[in-house]
């Protein structure tokens, strides 16, 4: 073998052993969720029961801080609180990097009409009540960005729970952004881009 560059082969070395980190830490985040989250998330984060969030695709900083905030009590849930307790920061990295990896699929949307109308807030707003375009934050396709949720493809009934505990502050770790938005809308404008965001992939 000809002899490499000092300068080379100490970034091979240093990429072999991130590649080695890497496989390390989707084994254990394999790990955790076929020890418990698989129940409730599905293995691939592709969960089948619409009270359950779906979280494949879903963005790496935004899982881990959500993961952050059920532990410390910040956001509130009886049913994610327990799943956290026993986990640590690298675990929710792993965690966080594991779901952002998992593809993501095309659901059928129940009500086509309705989610036209989910279509238009999505993209405009409601100039006349004051509400802000979805798509100004989430982005055009729903996808979110690293630290913002991606909505595309999420359960309408999880993403019409969500809105409507925004805006009577019982989910509890948003900072403002949310409850704003979410206090503006209508109960018909609600079911409506939740119903269009599922169909989004
Ligand atoms: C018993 C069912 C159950 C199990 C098991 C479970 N979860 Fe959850 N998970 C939920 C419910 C219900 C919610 C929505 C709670 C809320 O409204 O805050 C949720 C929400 C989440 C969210 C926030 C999603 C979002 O879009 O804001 C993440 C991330 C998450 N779970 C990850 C996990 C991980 C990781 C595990 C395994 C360690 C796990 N869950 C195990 C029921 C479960
Ligand atoms: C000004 C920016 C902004 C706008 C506009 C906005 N959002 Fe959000 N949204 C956020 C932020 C930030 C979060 C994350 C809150 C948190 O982490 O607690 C969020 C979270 C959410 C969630 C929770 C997702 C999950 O996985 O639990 C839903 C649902 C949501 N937004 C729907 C909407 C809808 C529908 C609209 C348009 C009517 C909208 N948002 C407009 C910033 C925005």
């Amino acid at each position: 073998m000809p002899k490499l560059p000092a300068l080379a082969l100490s970034a091979l070395i240093a990429a072999a052993a991130a590649t080695g980190a890497r496989a390390d830490e989707m084994a254990r985040a394999i790990e955790i969720v076929q020890g418990k989250c698989f129940i409730c998330h599905g293995v691939d984060g592709e969960s089948a029961s619409p009270i359950f969030p779906r979280l494949a695709g879903q963005n790496e900083a935004y899982v881990v801080r959500q993961l952050r905030d059920y532990k410390s009590g910040k956001r509130v849930s009886s049913a994610m609180q327990p799943m956290v307790a026993d986990l640590d920061d690298a675990d929710f990295t792993a965690l966080g990097r594991y779901f952002a990896s998992r593809p993501t699929h095309v659901h059928q949307v129940e009500d086509t009409e309705l989610a036209q109308v989910g279509a238009y807030i999505y993209k405009h707003g409601n100039r006349y009540s004051g509400v802000a375009a979805c798509a100004s934050c989430h982005g055009p396709s729903g996808y979110g960005t690293n630290l913002l949720p991606r909505l595309a493809g999420q359960h309408a009934q999880y993403t019409e729970k969500q809105i409507k505990e925004f805006n009577s502050r019982a989910r509890t770790n948003d900072n403002m952004v949310m409850h704003t938005v979410a206090s503006k809308l209508t109960e018909l404008e609600t079911k409506a881009v939740a119903a269009y965001l599922a169909g989004l992939k």
